[in-house]
């Protein structure tokens, strides 16, 4: 009966503290004002999905060995999401009579993957999504990488601390089909093999790729210089695809915005992607997960009516923002909500306290009470100690005078006032 619980929290999920909540909070401000500034508004759903959802096209990984699945009570396969597409389509897909195209929408909700934890992957985190519905050319991947980049600034980074990093499944898929004529099956198999590549010893990678195409392979090594390299983009439609990334790319560089290659090696997990795929990464060398990833997704939204609607979009994830913040020392200073702290020294004096507070809190002030019966100095250390920048103590003399002493922790300074004087003080 003596054994008690464990205090740890559930492996690869985080407890946040109120100074790892006001972190998050920042992140989350960024993220929203950010994504307002570009004209986006904000959904919501429930944790819960219905399992089916992820099983059509999320991809074999996520599906089979990342999601957190389980039978309800009444026999109905659930799951925590492990991401938010397949939400938002099915919402946009339900309303898509109704709703006014293009959408741009964005939410921040709690994922779950069961992940090996590790730097940057947790089994839960918080992810920005930002989406647009019903815009086709390139013009969204254009405002989306716009937007990912300006995410970034507003953080704090400057240009040479992140890279975007872009490619397409469309040219992905032509070099597969009309460079080493590759069928579909074989296709997806390589495609599996490159997004795994970093997590293979090289030998090991050559070799199985060398199986599936059934002889060299050796696109990712070339140099857009060499020679193979010209002649594979020769075939049309390898040029077309590479042509649409190239002409994003200039657009962007037009926005000043420089840090965008082509990345041959990208191919994003996911089976939803249609078009243009992005992901962003830190440059230094301890933060190598990437910090976004997204793309087009032309064709999921037709797993739930007959005619699709063009969708593109990002995912960006709190821990690997929060890693990147701390290498470059942005991560913001803790400070109180509390403006200030009202300390009685005898505890009959709590009356007169919550009826201060009461109307220090009708002004809009933030207002907390100590309540315990503690020395003065030790209340005040109490204060000091969660960075609440005012107190303001209460005697049996100052609540006979209605006047009280504001001291500002940080200045040390000390005033004695009545409580309007006070309450005019402190919303300056
Ligand atoms: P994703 O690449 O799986 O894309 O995730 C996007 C970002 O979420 C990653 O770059 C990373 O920052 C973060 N992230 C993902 N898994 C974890 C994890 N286990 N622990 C910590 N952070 C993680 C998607 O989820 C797509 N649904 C994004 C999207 C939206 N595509 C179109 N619209």
């Amino acid at each position: 009966m003596n054994q008690k619980l464990s205090t740890e929290s559930y492996k690869g999920v985080r407890d946040f503290y109120p100074a790892d909540w006001q972190t998050e909070q920042h992140i989350f401000n960024v993220w929203r004002k950010t994504l307002q500034s570009f004209g986006y508004t904000e959904y919501n759903a429930s944790i819960l999905e219905p399992t089916e959802l992820y099983k059509a096209k999320s991809g074999e990984e996520i599906v089979n060995e990342q999601t957190y699945s389980f039978v309800d009570r009444g026999g109905r396969d659930v799951t925590l999401r492990p991401e938010m597409t397949p939400t938002v389509a099915r919402m946009v897909a339900a309303r898509k009579r109704e709703l006014s195209f293009p959408l741009r929408w964005f939410s921040i909700p709690n994922l779950f993957r069961y992940e090996r934890p590790q730097r940057g992957r947790l089994r839960e985190h918080w992810q920005l999504n930002a989406d647009i519905f019903g815009i086709d050319g390139s013009m969204a991947e254009i405002e989306l990488i716009s937007i990912a980049s300006a995410l970034m600034k507003n953080f704090g980074l400057r240009d040479e601390q992140f890279e975007i990093r872009i490619s397409s499944r469309r040219f992905l898929d032509a070099i597969f089909a009309d460079w080493y004529e590759i069928d579909d099956e074989r296709a997806k198999k390589l495609q599996k093999l490159i997004d795994r590549k970093n997590k293979m010893n090289g030998d090991e990678f050559q070799s199985q790729a060398e199986e599936i195409v059934g002889g060299a392979f050796n696109f990712l090594k070339l140099d857009p210089s060499d020679e193979l390299y010209q002649e594979a983009m020769a075939v049309e439609s390898i040029r077309d695809a590479k042509k649409e990334i190239d002409d994003i790319i200039l657009s962007l560089e037009n926005l000043g915005i420089n840090n965008v290659r082509l990345d041959h090696e990208l191919v994003r997990g996911f089976d939803y992607y249609t078009g243009i795929i992005f992901e962003i990464f830190d440059t230094d060398p301890e933060n190598r997960r990437a910090l976004f990833g997204g793309g087009r997704y032309d064709e999921l939204l037709s797993l739930f009516a007959d005619d699709s609607v063009p969708a593109a979009g990002f995912g960006m994830g709190d821990v690997t923002m929060r890693d990147t913040l701390e290498t470059y020392g942005l991560l913001p200073e803790i400070s109180s909500e509390t403006t200030v702290y009202i300390c009685t020294t005898a505890p009959t004096l709590s009356e007169l306290a919550f009826a201060l507070a009461k109307k220090m809190r009708a002004e809009g002030l933030n207002v907390g009470i100590n309540l315990t019966d503690k020395k003065i100095s030790d209340q005040i250390k109490h204060a000091s100690k969660e960075e609440i920048p005012y107190i303001i103590t209460i005697g049996e003399t100052e609540a006979v005078k209605d006047i009280y002493p504001l001291k500002n922790l940080l200045t040390g300074d000390e005033m004695k006032r009545s409580i309007l004087e006070i309450i005019s003080i402190l919303k300056q």
